[in-house]
């Protein structure tokens, strides 16, 4: 699918994560438009570069990295690479790995940027800087932030260094993301996607909590408006597709765009949260279970931006793509 967007401006473009889920997507998308693009990953991996023809290994994230050959004659740039969140995280100390890639990391990139001229840096942090979940009404950017692990810290950390740059070049824009899902996910999305077209029993009948969700083109198209909307200098905004679903919803249209009848069980929650914590996946159980909702009226109000596609649209066009890597 192809938004029409926004992705106006003409200055080079570095992307950093670009062969991410995200950083994919996003090159593919400015690549269409023939804008100066630049990707960096931080090592080039044969069968796995990002689509773009100027690609650029930093090496890892961290305070020390050398930007200098990335962000030459670069205008703006879209800052994705990130420790991310993980569920079984190896590192001795979680935090400390964080904060050295998403923190301090996300600090020298805007110092070597200021250096190079760079007009504006993007910054994706997550939804996860307000917190976890959501109480009795959607979460807006003005809310005491409250983040939870160490990877939401560690963005939170990065939003609030990359503030008190503020009137330094470059230009920063925060996107605060929930989860986000399209072609290529992972995680608890790409379980549900595979449970149902299984035609597994879930026990998500009673998950009725309403959660925001966001549709990689969609963040595509709000990252590239973020890059160059006059009014974007120095915001922070929460985004997602617009219609918050509850699980027990997602797994119904996840069936409908699988032609696959969910079976949907109506176990009580406290229940699937008690089993869940019990097989050591109470984290994947509370993603799907507890309310975390995004209001995203700034963005729409203040750079008139609007998602491009539905979640149906969305939802389809991921199905696609999962049944096409069963071929
Ligand atoms: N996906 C979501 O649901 C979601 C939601 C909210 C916010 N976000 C944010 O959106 C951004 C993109 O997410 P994504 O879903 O595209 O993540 P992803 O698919 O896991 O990609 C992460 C990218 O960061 C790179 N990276 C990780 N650790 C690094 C390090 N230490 N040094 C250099 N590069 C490193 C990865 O490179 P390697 O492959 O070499 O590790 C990869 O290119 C991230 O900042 C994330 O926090 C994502």
């Amino acid at each position: 699918m192809t938004a029409g967007n926004s992705l106006a401006g003409n200055g080079r473009v570095l992307v950093t994560g670009a062969d991410g889920l995200v950083g994919r997507r996003l090159c593919e998308q400015i690549a269409a438009t023939g804008r100066p693009l630049r990707a960096s990953v931080r090592s080039l991996k044969s069968g796995a570069s990002p689509p773009a023809s100027d690609v650029v290994a930093t090496g890892p994230v961290g305070p020390d990295t050398d930007w200098t050959r990335a962000l030459e004659g670069v205008d703006a740039v879209v800052h994705l690479a990130a420790r991310v969140h993980m569920l079984r995280d190896p590192a001795p100390d979680p935090l400390a790995e964080y904060r050295r890639v998403n923190t301090e990391g996300t600090l020298r990139l805007a110092r070597e940027a200021a250096k190079a001229g760079v007009r504006r840096l993007v910054f994706a942090s997550t939804v996860k800087v307000n917190g976890e979940a959501t109480a009795d009404r959607p979460f807006r950017e003005d809310d005491p932030p409250s983040p939870r692990d160490p990877y939401a810290i560690s963005k939170w950390e990065a939003e609030q260094a990359l503030a008190a740059r503020s009137g330094d070049a470059p230009q920063i824009v925060v996107l605060r993301p929930p989860l986000v899902y399209g072609p290529g996910v992972r995680g608890n999305f790409r379980r549900l996607l595979k449970a149902v077209d299984r035609g597994f029993p879930l026990p998500l009948g009673r998950a009725t909590a309403l959660r925001s969700l966001l549709y990689l083109d969609n963040l595509a198209h709000a990252l590239a408006t973020c890059l160059d909307h006059p009014r974007a200098a120095g915001g922070t905004y929460l985004v997602s597709d617009g219609e918050d679903v509850s699980s027990a919803e997602l797994v119904r249209r996840l069936g409908r765009a699988l032609d696959r009848p969910p079976r949907l069980l109506p176990v009580p929650v406290w229940l699937v949260s008690a089993l869940a914590a019990l097989a050591g996946r109470g984290e994947d159980a509370r993603r799907l279970l507890s309310p975390l909702q995004v209001d995203s009226r700034r963005i729409r109000e203040e750079l008139g931006w609007a998602p491009p596609f539905t979640l149906d649209q969305g939802i389809d066009e991921t199905a696609r793509w999962f049944l096409g890597t069963k071929k």
